[in-house]
């Protein structure tokens, strides 16, 4: 049986893939510094004897603090990720991109295992082409607030690359565009979770800028398949993960406000410096190479992730 390094294990992402592997049988080891996840998404796992638990900073190690086993595979998802967190971390989302990068590849090459990068639709900026194919190279502003995290992650996947160039290394680069569903924190700033939030607890929903920019939302449970395939593929160029069906972020309140039958009313705020007016993936490549997209409507995801929110305010899941 295989043996998987993720690092972020503890984070909305990472412990869906922990727990999708160690279903799979594989043995899994889980990097976390803690700094955005949550420990209960660990604790949960502890007694099993397939978990292995690393709690540091990854950017921190060195090679021989790694566990002396073969590892097959690494996935490499620690980052801060949401704007919120990446503008409260700027160093720590900066050296994950970088110095986060080159510990699990050097890990890589010793092992011989294959790499995969969590690269981001942020790599592509404020895009001038819509929608987003792997093609397009983007349209960041270097110096911007949210550089910290779209250059930290296009670093990344620079130095990933160069390790397939030069290394032959067995690299996979995915570029995850909005992911949601259940353990995403209530309170990560990004629009889901702030306007469910709104939504249970009767505030009004809050849109930054006019509502008429849009976002483009893949359910958990897709994404998890998504990157499982990517794994496996031959195919070593980065693959756009996400949803291509367009949402506006007014309709995404609208939506959320009658799944929650909530009485809220919706008003608007100054949009934030850089936020991207357009956001969705072609997925041609994904669909080509992986036979992957996404199966979960998107009132099918909010009706599972109204649940899950509904249990986290109550506190069942803080
Ligand atoms: N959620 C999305 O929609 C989305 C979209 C695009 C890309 N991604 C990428 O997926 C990855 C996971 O995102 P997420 O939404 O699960 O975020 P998250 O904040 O829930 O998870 C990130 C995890 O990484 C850990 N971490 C951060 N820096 C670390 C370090 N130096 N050492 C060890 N652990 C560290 C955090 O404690 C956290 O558990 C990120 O790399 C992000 O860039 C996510």
């Amino acid at each position: 049986m295989e043996t998987t390094l993720i690092s972020g294990g503890a984070g909305f992402i990472g412990s869906h893939l922990c727990d999708h592997f160690l279903n799979k049988g594989h043995t899994v080891i889980c990097l976390d510094s803690l700094v955005t996840g949550n420990q209960k998404y660990i604790i949960s796992k502890k007694n099993n004897k397939s978990f292995i638990l690393i709690e540091n900073d990854l950017t921190y190690m060195r090679l021989a603090d790694f566990p002396q086993l073969h590892i097959d595979n690494i996935l490499h998802f620690a980052s801060p990720a949401s704007p919120q967190d990446y503008m409260k971390y700027p160093f720590i989302t900066l050296r994950a991109g970088s110095i986060g990068t080159e510990i699990l590849l050097e890990l890589a090459q010793k092992h011989s295992a294959r790499f995969l990068l969590a690269s981001t639709s942020e790599i592509y900026g404020d895009p001038t082409i819509h929608p987003q194919k792997e093609k397009y190279w983007g349209n960041v502003n270097p110096v911007g607030p949210r550089s910290i995290y779209d250059e930290a992650k296009r670093f990344a996947e620079s130095y990933t690359m160069a390790y397939k160039r030069y290394l032959d290394l067995d690299i996979k680069i995915v570029r995850i565009f909005n992911t949601y569903g259940p353990r995403m924190r209530l309170n990560d700033g990004r629009a889901l979770p702030n306007f469910m939030a709104q939504a249970l607890k009767g505030k009004p929903i809050t849109i930054y800028g006019d509502g008429t920019q849009t976002r483009s939302l893949c359910y958990i449970t897709d994404l998890i398949d998504g990157i499982e395939g990517v794994i496996y593929t031959s195919y070593s160029d980065p693959i756009n993960l996400g949803s291509p069906e367009e949402i506006t972020i007014l309709e995404l309140a609208q939506r959320i406000k009658k799944i929650s039958n909530s009485k809220s009313e919706i008003i608007f705020k100054p949009l934030p410096i850089d936020d991207p007016t357009k956001r969705c993936p072609e997925i041609s490549i994904a669909r080509k190479v992986l036979g992957w997209e996404p199966k979960v409507t998107l009132d099918e995801g909010l009706i599972l992730s109204f649940s899950y929110f509904k249990q986290a305010l109550s506190g069942e899941y803080s």
